[in-house]
């Protein structure tokens, strides 16, 4: 496919090094073990999808600022896409407006912010990251928004939105796929915390301390056959996506100090599926069939089921890219 996607790749993972301790540097509070994921309210579901709506608002308008509409057309892309970029801009803002509208005085700030985007493709690929994020933060969090309807309304309208402008990023601008199957894949708000935290350098002490707490970062590299990754050295981490080819082996880079003697599987999660694979001592996997479009990956320590507990390291963003012809499902028929 476009070479301009292996370069957007390739200009990610150029990505400064500003990012080693996320949880210190993105919101600076201490957070308890007591409480996890698992017991966030709806103001503070609000106040975490505030946080990744300002997260968005700064990276459209320092990218907009950045690039003029010839800089779009020199990098091969679309005529018309900074134009639906500004629009994808405006209706962040208008998101952050309407959020801290909602949440009154417990609204949050924004906060100073490091994107590795250097040039107009990996903007676009890193807005295909962070919307896909966006969708699958608010689908996770719908549950903890079942007893304030007005709220899990407004959030559902965003997340189709946002689900939208990964569409259009995807097939549109950066020629790859524009979905990945029939379910998308929601993500707990701890996960969604690592992702966020990674580009977030730090924020005002007058924010309130957020409920999540990031994993150690996991990175995945390897050979990769396709278009989304760097062909000859693909990698995967917070700040890019890498393509694996299913049956190919990745080797994968995390801190594992945390998980013990237990034995570690990576877990893919797509969809409404979890799919498990053994992970070997030199932290090698091969990759299974059946993952298409964008699949999150995490370390555990448990083959059947992913949780808080079992977590030791992740996600990982992976894409598999998939022919318009293959079946569903079956990225075989490449
Ligand atoms: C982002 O990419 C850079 C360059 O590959 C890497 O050094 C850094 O660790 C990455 N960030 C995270 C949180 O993985
Ligand atoms: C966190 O905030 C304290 C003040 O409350 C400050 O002294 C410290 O430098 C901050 N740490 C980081 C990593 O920003
Ligand atoms: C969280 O748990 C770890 C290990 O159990 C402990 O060392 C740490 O002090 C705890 N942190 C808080 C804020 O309770
Ligand atoms: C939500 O939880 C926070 C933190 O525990 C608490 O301060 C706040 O009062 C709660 N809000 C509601 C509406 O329950
Ligand atoms: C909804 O409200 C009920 C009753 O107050 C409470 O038991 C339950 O935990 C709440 N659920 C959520 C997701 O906040
Ligand atoms: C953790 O990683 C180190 C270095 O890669 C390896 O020697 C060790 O066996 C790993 N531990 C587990 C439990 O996988
Ligand atoms: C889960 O994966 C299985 C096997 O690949 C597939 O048959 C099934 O349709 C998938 N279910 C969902 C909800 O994606
Ligand atoms: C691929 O990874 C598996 C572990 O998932 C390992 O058993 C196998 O030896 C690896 N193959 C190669 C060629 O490295
Ligand atoms: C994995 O999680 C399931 C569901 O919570 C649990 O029943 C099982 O004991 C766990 N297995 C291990 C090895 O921890
Ligand atoms: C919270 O998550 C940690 C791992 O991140 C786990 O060890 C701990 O048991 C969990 N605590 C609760 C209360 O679920
Ligand atoms: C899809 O299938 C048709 C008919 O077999 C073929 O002509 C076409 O080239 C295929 N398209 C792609 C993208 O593989
Ligand atoms: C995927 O396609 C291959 C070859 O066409 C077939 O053998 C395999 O059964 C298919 N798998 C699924 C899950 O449909």
């Amino acid at each position: 496919m476009k070479s301009s996607l292996i370069l957007a790749t390739t200009l990610l993972a150029a990505a400064p090094n500003v990012l080693c301790n996320p949880i210190a540097r993105a919101f600076n509070t201490t957070f308890s073990n007591a409480t996890n994921s698992t017991t966030a309210n709806a103001t503070q579901i609000l106040q975490f999808a505030l946080t990744l709506e300002h997260l968005e608002n700064a990276f459209y308008s320092q990218g907009l600022s950045n690039f003029s509409e010839s800089d779009f057309e020199n990098a091969g892309l679309p005529s018309s896409a900074r134009g639906r970029f500004e629009q994808i801009a405006q209706h962040e803002s208008t998101h952050v407006d309407f959020l801290t509208n909602a949440l009154g005085n417990d609204s949050v700030a924004a906060c100073n912010y490091s994107f590795p985007s250097t040039d107009p493709n990996s903007f676009a690929a890193l807005s295909g990251i962070l919307e896909s994020v966006g969708n699958a933060a608010y689908l996770g969090a719908a549950v903890d928004l079942t007893n304030d309807t007005t709220a899990l309304k407004a959030a559902a309208s965003i997340l189709s939105t946002e689900a939208r402008h990964a569409s259009w990023v995807y097939s549109s601008v950066l020629g790859s796929d524009p979905w990945s199957g029939a379910f998308d894949t929601p993500l707990d708000g701890d996960l969604v915390y690592t992702l966020a935290s990674s580009f977030i350098v730090s924020c005002p002490e007058s924010n309130p301390a957020l409920p999540f707490t990031a994993f150690p970062s996991l990175n995945v590299s390897g050979s990769g056959n396709s278009s989304f990754g760097n062909s000859s050295s693909g990698n995967s981490s917070v700040n890019s996506t890498y393509a694996p080819a299913p049956g190919n082996n990745v080797t994968l880079s995390y801190d594992n100090s945390t998980a013990g003697e237990n034995a570690q599987f990576l877990a893919f999660l797509s969809g409404l599926n979890t799919t498990f694979a053994n992970i070997s001592s030199d932290k090698q996997v091969a990759i299974p069939n059946n993952l298409q479009g964008l699949v999150f990956a995490v370390v555990t320590t448990n083959d059947t089921s992913v949780s808080n507990g079992s977590i030791v390291a992740g996600p990982a963003t992976l894409f598999f890219p998939f022919s318009p012809n293959s079946t569903n499902a079956n990225v075989t028929d490449m």
